[in-house]
């Protein structure tokens, strides 16, 4: 079916006898995989007698080849899939093989991609980035301090670069504009985090996705803020570079050095809060992050710390 997309992807019409001819089979089964093309990936066929089939709109899928182009000190292997059940799950998959790190696991969609705190990552075929950047990690818990907020301050320069200007952080990993999501960092970890382990560095980013009944969120991508549809192979090399700096910014100086540049793009700092741990709720104010990257809130008039995966902030309607 995939070979068949790649056949059409240049968005001109093409005959179903041309494409028979081409994938080796006959003229129905090439009917019977345009149907699948339509209700598996969602994308829209025009069929015109006398002329064939034509994509509604053409399609850019990855390409390592453009990517390196793009960006040619990230030297990381580039491990593209059509379809993945999540691009963390296959990085893990891989460690387990003994695939030498770093490298990067990318795909076309995901059906079963992993948010956070148990959600699940709506990720349609070809409109979205789904990225997972696996590095070893060998100098116990100080390389890992605040790795999810330098991640969340890497994203959010590459979309800033690439147009979506009043991106911002919301703790301790999301990038909004406004108050709409438009990327998502999830983090996974195996091994030994005291000693030596592997982490999984997976950013969701919503690039030309325009519509979805999915997302239980309010949310954007960068097509609905800059009005333009982005080449995903760029966007995946321009946040390569910036992932790239930010962490070797992170391994020689630690977090510490980054934490102000955090909080002067932290978009609810000093903002009037509730944070969520499961069903408990702490409402306060952000003051900001510690040097380890935990949430500082004033809490009744008195500052606490607060760190962990399964937390989350919501504005009170108050602030
Ligand atoms: C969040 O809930 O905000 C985190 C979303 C992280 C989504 C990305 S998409 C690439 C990688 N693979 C996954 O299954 N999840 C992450």
């Amino acid at each position: 079916m995939l070979t068949l997309l790649k056949l059409l992807k240049d968005g001109r019409f093409h005959s179903g006898q041309a494409l028979g001819a081409a994938l080796g089979v006959s003229r129905s089964a090439v009917w019977k995989q345009l149907q699948l093309l339509e209700a598996e990936l969602g994308l829209s066929i025009h069929k015109v007698r006398g002329r064939g089939y034509q994509l509604a709109a053409p399609l850019t899928l990855l390409d390592p080849v453009s990517i390196r182009e793009t960006a040619p000190s990230c030297d990381w292997p580039i491990l593209v899939f059509d379809s993945i059940d999540s691009t963390n799950a296959e990085a893990l998959r891989a460690i387990e093989r003994g695939q030498a790190t770093p490298f990067l696991v990318v795909a076309e969609r995901q059906t079963a991609g992993r948010g956070r705190r148990g959600r699940k990552w709506v990720s349609p075929f070809a409109e979205n980035v789904y990225y997972s950047l696996v590095l070893r990690i060998e100098g116990g818990m100080r390389q890992l301090e605040g790795l999810s907020l330098v991640v969340g301050l890497a994203v959010m320069q590459a979309l800033r670069e690439l147009g979506a200007s009043n991106a911002g952080l919301k703790w301790p990993n999301d990038v909004l504009v406004g108050q709409k999501k438009i990327a998502g960092i999830l983090l996974e970890l195996v091994g030994d985090p005291a000693d030596i382990c592997h982490v999984v560095l997976g950013v969701g980013i919503n690039v030309n996705m325009q519509m979805t009944d999915e997302v239980d969120q309010q949310w954007t991508s960068m097509r609905l803020e800059t009005g333009k549809a982005f080449d995903r192979n760029h966007l995946v090399a321009v946040l390569g570079e910036k992932l790239q700096a930010y962490l070797h910014r992170h391994q020689v100086e630690g977090f510490a050095a980054i934490q102000s540049e955090w909080e002067q793009n932290h978009l609810w700092q000093g903002r009037a809060v509730s944070l969520i741990a499961g069903v408990n709720q702490i409402d306060g104010e952000v003051l900001g992050i510690d040097k380890q990257g935990a949430l500082r809130l004033k809490v009744d008039g008195v500052e606490k710390i607060f760190s962990g995966g399964e937390l989350s902030l919501r504005l009170r309607d108050d602030s």
